[in-house]
């Protein structure tokens, strides 16, 4: 039985298209949807909301000396701080990212951002931005 059976599929493969047995035969390859391309690949929207949510208190070179640091007590985080560096984990960097300061028991000026829960790649390439600050 298991021999017709192998000669069945194989005269199907010769005779697919002409005698109806073409089911035996693979289905055709599905083509990709197409996915849509972001606007902003995720380091450029990283950097560009670096600049523009984040320097204002931490700096533009990530040492929390930005304009909007003065009054502020405790600090904005100096990224350039070695020993926070190798203390803090990513997951904790992300987090404060995402749900503030407040969330990670850390000083409640450093602000949630809501909008880049839908974005973790763009939450990712922030605190490689951090990180690399870091190592300078
Ligand atoms: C209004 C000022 C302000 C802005 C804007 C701000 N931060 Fe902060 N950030 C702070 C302060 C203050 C702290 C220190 C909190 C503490 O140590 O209690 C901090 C701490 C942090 C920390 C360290 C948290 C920890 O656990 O030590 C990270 C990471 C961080 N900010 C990332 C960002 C990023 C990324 C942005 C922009 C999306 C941003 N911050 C925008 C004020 C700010």
């Amino acid at each position: 039985m298991k021999r017709i059976m192998k000669m069945l599929v194989m005269g199907c493969g010769i005779l697919a298209s002409s005698i109806g047995c073409s089911r035996l035969s693979p289905p055709p390859a599905k083509e990709e949807p197409a996915k849509a391309k972001p606007a902003l690949d995720a380091h450029a929207e990283a950097d560009k909301i670096f600049l523009t949510r984040c320097a204002s208190c931490h700096g533009l070179d990530g040492r929390g000396d930005g304009p909007g640091a003065a009054n502020l007590n405790p600090k904005p985080r100096n990224y350039h701080d070695k020993t926070w560096q190798k203390t803090i984990t990513d997951e904790q960097i992300e987090k404060t990212i995402v749900y503030g300061g407040a969330a990670v028991g850390k000083s409640p000026s450093m602000a949630a951002n809501p909008d880049l829960t839908t974005k973790p790649e763009v939450v990712a390439a922030l605190r490689e931005y951090i990180r690399k600050l870091g190592k300078e």
